[in-house]
């Protein structure tokens, strides 16, 4: 391999960073860092996607502007990243006038030659996912990624004829199976491409979104976040502006994206390439979700993990180790505090920083903390120790090319666990009690060997502590960076290199503080799915239930699926938007008594107002109103 580009995606501004963000990126740089160790040479690049629907809505919450919410965000990603001893060659924004222009430059060529044309849309919109869909991909009307209610939109836009390419693709993912990977995410997208592939709207009248990148053939648009975002993993390179940097590291090694991005990349980015006439990537890598205990992490339940605060806590390097040495790429892994102090405790502490100590401290107590000369015979032990140490450093190599970091990671503890035994068998310290001080050098020398190899292997998950373990080992300042074709070499430590002293590695931690300290921090419990969470009375209280009357309804107008109704509250008229029209036609809800939430923020939703929320009871296709059990009632009573 003659280089080695790796990509993470360009992750939202509209909040701040989480584990998953943190996850991705610490995978790209782990791989990063083993390719530089390997002498490949590395590009490795990640950043912030800062257009878009999602971005605009969280600036007008926050009461900024998108630009100061872009600024104000990408601050906390950056600050993360060199808090985690990111090493990225460079941070792409969206929003950098050079990235705008390659976006642009793309649009006019591709409308040049009549790949992008003009047409009148309908469809239906989900916000959070930035997706438009057609009728038939909703599932039971509402987004098939994240189930929530979309929006029903009819404009006039531009469009990608990204459906000419559909057998082009079809048959390029089969003959390059490394191409989509894990095997099962191939096959995902393949199930995908069963349907007829449509063309992709490319552009966002400004009327409905102003933040983006304008058309360059048309000023009342911007261009759809995500055509504008999967360009940095180009534009990011040169190109379009210098096309020697662009040719060098083009095409990608691997785009590192989580499970939940996989259409985009294998499907829109294969064919704008195409369309580009650009080579595709060598492999686009789709990782599993973090989930915390078994649920997905989200704001509204209030698990999201946060990675500074487990930085500070626990430390950079524990917290890189734990990410890459629990999941199993592919697959979804289960955070929990618990056992992330479990696998500290076991693995580092232990194993790992138990064995450093001791070797460390007696070759300072028994040779002045310098590595001994070796004057014996190494014998049947010393050499299974060798082997079982060489053994993870095959592993490891090999668990690069195929993405499995963990297996590669869990060879290396099996040979910290050989050099613990070994250890215990040649009991260094009855050794020295009895004087056999030729025998002691070579047990110490061994043990301190596997360990440099060792801490080699696991430099580029623990950067800094691996730096500390070498030096502690007597590992010249100059080779402190580890160089992995030498790892496989036996007998580098030279007699007389000067250890420097450590004290404990990784600092134990104490498992029931630990779990004394965390219901202060109002962690959620881990709870089984479809079980009901249960609230205290006061979380009910907040809720203010009130009975209302219908007074009027009627439909809004370029949206089919609600109704707008005014509504009698007690003394007070209130007027709610309800999704609801595909139950109840305007005459039906004249005169009914609802029970509506009278306390929920006001909304506004298709341009109308609304105040409140009436309830009502659905499963799949049905959908019935709470009313009232009174022929006459009073509104506005509460309900409780
Ligand atoms: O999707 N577990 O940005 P985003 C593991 N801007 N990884 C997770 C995760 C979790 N629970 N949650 C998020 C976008 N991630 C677009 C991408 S690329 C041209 C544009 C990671 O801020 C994972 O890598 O929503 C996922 O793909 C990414 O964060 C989504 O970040
Ligand atoms: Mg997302």
């Amino acid at each position: 391999m003659e280089k080695f580009y790796v990509t993470t995606p360009i992750y939202y501004v509209n909040d701040k960073p989480h584990i998953g963000h943190a996850y991705t990126t610490i995978l790209a740089d782990v791989l990063a860092r083993y390719h530089r160790l390997l002498d490949v040479p590395t590009y490795f690049l990640t950043g912030t996607d800062e257009h878009g629907q999602k971005v605009q809505q969280a600036a007008e919450k926050n009461g900024i502007t998108p630009q100061q919410q872009c600024d104000q965000t990408v601050v906390r990603f950056q600050e993360l990243w060199d808090k985690l001893e990111i090493t990225n060659d460079k941070f792409i924004r969206t929003t950098d006038e050079d990235h705008k222009k390659v976006v642009q430059d793309i649009l006019q060529e591709l409308f040049d030659k009549d790949l992008i044309y003009k047409d009148e849309y309908k469809g239906h919109y989900c916000v959070p996912c930035e997706r438009f869909y057609t009728e038939k991909d909703l599932v039971e009307g509402c987004c098939p990624e994240c189930n929530r209610e979309v929006q029903e939109i009819i404009e006039s836009n531009y469009f990608f004829r990204m459906s000419q390419y559909q057998d082009w693709l079809i048959n390029y993912i089969n003959e390059n199976p490394k191409f989509i990977q894990p095997d099962h995410r191939r096959n995902e997208t393949l199930g995908f491409l069963k349907q007829p592939l449509g063309d992709l709207c490319v552009s966002r009248p400004k009327s409905r979104l102003a933040w983006g990148i304008e058309l360059p053939f048309d000023e009342d648009y911007v261009t759809y976040v995500w055509f504008d975002a999967l360009i940095n993993y180009i534009s990011g390179i040169g190109y379009k502006k210098d096309e020697e940097e662009f040719k060098k590291w083009w095409p990608c090694s691997t785009h590192l994206i989580g499970k939940d991005i996989l259409t985009t990349h294998t499907v829109y980015w294969p064919t704008m390439m195409k369309a580009m006439g650009i080579e595709m990537p060598e492999s686009i890598f789709a990782h599993g979700w973090w989930l915390v205990g078994r649920d997905k992490m989200s704001k509204s339940v209030g698990n999201v993990v946060n990675p500074m605060d487990m930085c500070e806590q626990y430390g950079v390097d524990a917290f890189r180790y734990f990410l890459m040495a629990e999941m199993t790429l592919g697959h979804d892994a289960s955070f929990t505090e618990e056992v992330f102090v479990t696998r500290y405790n076991s693995d580092l502490a232990n194993d790992l920083g138990n064995m450093l100590n001791r070797v460390n401290k007696m070759i300072f107590k028994q040779f002045d903390g310098k590595i001994p000369a070796v004057t014996v015979e190494a014998g049947d032990e010393e050499k299974e120790l060798q082997k079982a140490t060489l053994e993870a450093v095959t592993a490891m190599k090999e668990s690069i090319p195929t993405m499995k970091l963990d297996s590669g990671i869990a060879s290396i503890m099996t040979a910290v666990r050989a050099g613990n035994r070994y250890m215990e068998q040649k009991a260094p310290w009855t050794l020295a009690k009895e004087g056999k001080m030729d025998e002691l050098a070579l047990v110490l020398y061994t043990a301190a060997e596997s360990l440099r190899i060792i801490s080699g292997l696991l430099s580029p998950t623990m950067p800094q502590k691996m730096a500390e373990m070498r030096a502690a080992l007597g590992v010249p300042a100059d080779k402190i960076e580890a160089d992995v074709e030498k790892l496989s070499h036996w007998g580098v430590l030279e007699a007389g290199a000067e250890l420097a002293p450590i004290k404990a590695l990784f600092q134990r931690i104490d498992t029931k503080k630990v779990q004394k300290e965390a219901p202060k921090k109002k962690k959620q419990q881990p709870k089984a799915e479809n079980v009901v969470e249960l609230i205290d009375i006061e979380d009910f209280g907040k809720v203010q239930l009130k009975t209302a009357k219908v007074l009027e309804a009627e439909p809004v107008e370029g949206a089919d699926r609600i109704l707008k109704l005014q509504l009698e509250v007690g003394q007070e008229k209130r007027q709610i938007i309800a999704g609801i029209a595909k139950f109840y036609t305007p005459e039906q809800l004249i005169g009914k008594m609802i029970i509506i939430v009278a306390n929920l923020k006001p909304a506004e939703i298709r341009g109308v107002k609304s105040h409140g929320m009436l309830l009502a009871a659905k499963k799949k296709k049905k959908l019935t109103l709470v009313t009232v059990d009174a022929e006459e009632f009073p509104t506005g009573a509460s309900v409780g």
